[in-house]
């Protein structure tokens, strides 16, 4: 049995919690694969809103096992906090929610670096979540990292205190006035790292492995989006992990030819938070209007998200980087109200027209070319079925599937569970 894929096609945000909570019914597995607690998944049911940031979207069905895999990073005092938050939900979580070993764990002194990096930057600074999502794959990839297995070993406080205190030092480097109280810091740290303890630990390719061999299905969760993607992303303004499509294989021990289908989400217009180029974004009563009616504030950090006009340069290049097969838009009643709807269809490019997406899409190297399309006025809130959609929507509809060349097999039209249209 085939391992789907969920990811985000833009800068995150698109709400990849809501579709995984969706697909859940059809999946025994939900596994997180990348990021960590600077995502902020948010899922709405029988009048609840609940964010989750690590732990994968599928922890409120009642069959599925959630696992969170070897390529995510775990902060243990975020995580406790995500822990207790569900307890009113009486899940049985030692079953419902295993760990791999072989994730890495972002230490206090982790997001004290992060915060003493983005002081440094002053106006270049990446517009980082400030969770210590850089620092700790920096840790990973130096090899220099604590993973949760290493939880189990008796020397584990050693290995903690050689590292922060390396930390330490690296912080008072870059001269900048960030002040903490880091023994403070480290009892919360502790007491939380005895919670994250009390759970189930498991060697999740292994277990993911012998799960597909009996015929489980299991769908990988992404986090983040393509656009933040640190080989294929923004760089230097992306996020510290891969969140394409590769990024599930490596982040769960998955083989590349076991990937079944890959359903990519996006936007019906796009958002991003941080700093970092954003060709389409808008400064106008458009934007404005998107990010008022979209509740367009990060639901991690509450920052405003900025807003534009969606990207097809930008979402080719996206969905031919991931794979995808099928294609979930996201939001469609958000731009309900706009007589006319403007799509990026190229980029004038150093005075060149170009279709694909360059090496610098800062504002002086990319302008973007619009192709225009009738509005819609109807609210699509209430709609249950693609027959009811207005004609000017599903107008917008088939001329992104024909320039994307993927069918859009699901238009969200609010937040609920309930709020889905299946194509
Ligand atoms: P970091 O991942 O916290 O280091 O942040 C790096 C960049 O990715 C910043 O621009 C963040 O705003 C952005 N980012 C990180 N996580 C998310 C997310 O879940 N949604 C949207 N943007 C994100």
């Amino acid at each position: 049995m085939a391992v789907d894929l969920l990811l985000g096609l833009q800068w995150g945000d698109e709400g990849k919690g809501k579709i995984v909570d969706v697909l859940t019914a059809n999946y025994d597995i939900i596994a997180r694969f990348q990021g960590g607690p600077n995502a902020g998944h948010t899922l709405e049911f029988d009048g609840i809103k609940h964010v989750l940031h690590t732990i994968p979207s599928g922890i409120f069905h009642k069959n599925a096992v959630n696992v969170v895999g070897n390529g995510v990073v775990i902060d243990p005092v975020i995580f406790k906090k995500e822990l207790d938050a569900l307890k009113k939900f009486n899940l049985d979580i030692n079953a419902k929610l295993l760990i791999s070993r072989k994730a890495h764990l972002i230490l206090p002194t982790h997001r004290l670096l992060d915060a003493a990096s983005e002081a440094s930057k002053g106006k270049a600074k990446i517009g980082s979540t400030l969770k210590g999502i850089g620092p700790t794959y920096m840790d990973k990839t130096g090899r220099n990292g604590m993973r949760v297995g290493d939880l189990e070993l008796s020397d584990w406080k050693e290995k903690y205190r050689n590292l922060a205190n390396k930390h330490e030092a690296m912080i008072s480097f870059y001269d900048v006035d960030i002040q903490y109280d880091l023994a403070e810091l480290e009892a919360d740290f502790f007491k939380a790292v005895a919670a994250l303890k009390d759970l189930t630990f498991i060697d999740s390719e292994e277990y993911l492995y012998q799960a597909q061999k009996q015929g489980k299905k299991i769908l990988a969760e992404g986090a983040q989006g393509s656009l933040l993607d640190i080989d294929f992303g923004t760089y230097p303004f992306v996020t510290s992990s891969n969140t394409t499509a590769a990024g599930a294989c490596t982040g769960l021990g998955v083989a590349p030819n076991q990937i079944g289908e890959v359903k990519g989400i996006f936007k019906a217009y796009t958002t991003r938070v941080g700093s970092g180029p954003f060709p389409t974004e808008l400064f106008d009563e458009d934007g404005e209007t998107m990010g008022r009616v979209g509740n367009e504030f990060g639901a991690t950090t509450g920052r405003p998200r900025r807003c534009g006009w969606l990207d097809l340069v930008a979402l080719k290049y996206a969905v031919r980087i991931n794979g995808v097969t099928e294609l979930m838009m996201m939001k469609g009643d958000v731009l309900s109200g706009f007589d006319k709807l403007k799509v990026c269809t190229a980029y004038n490019y150093k005075g060149e027209q170009i279709d694909h997406f360059p090496y610098n899409i800062e504002a002086e190297n990319v302008t973007p070319v619009y192709t225009e399309v009738n509005g819609w006025k109807e609210d699509l809130t209430k709609m249950t079925a693609a027959d009811q959609l207005p004609k000017n929507l599903m107008d917008y509809i088939l001329f992104l599937e024909k320039e994307l060349e993927v069918p859009i097999k699901i238009v969200s039209v609010g937040p609920d569970r309930t709020q889905t249209i299946h194509r």
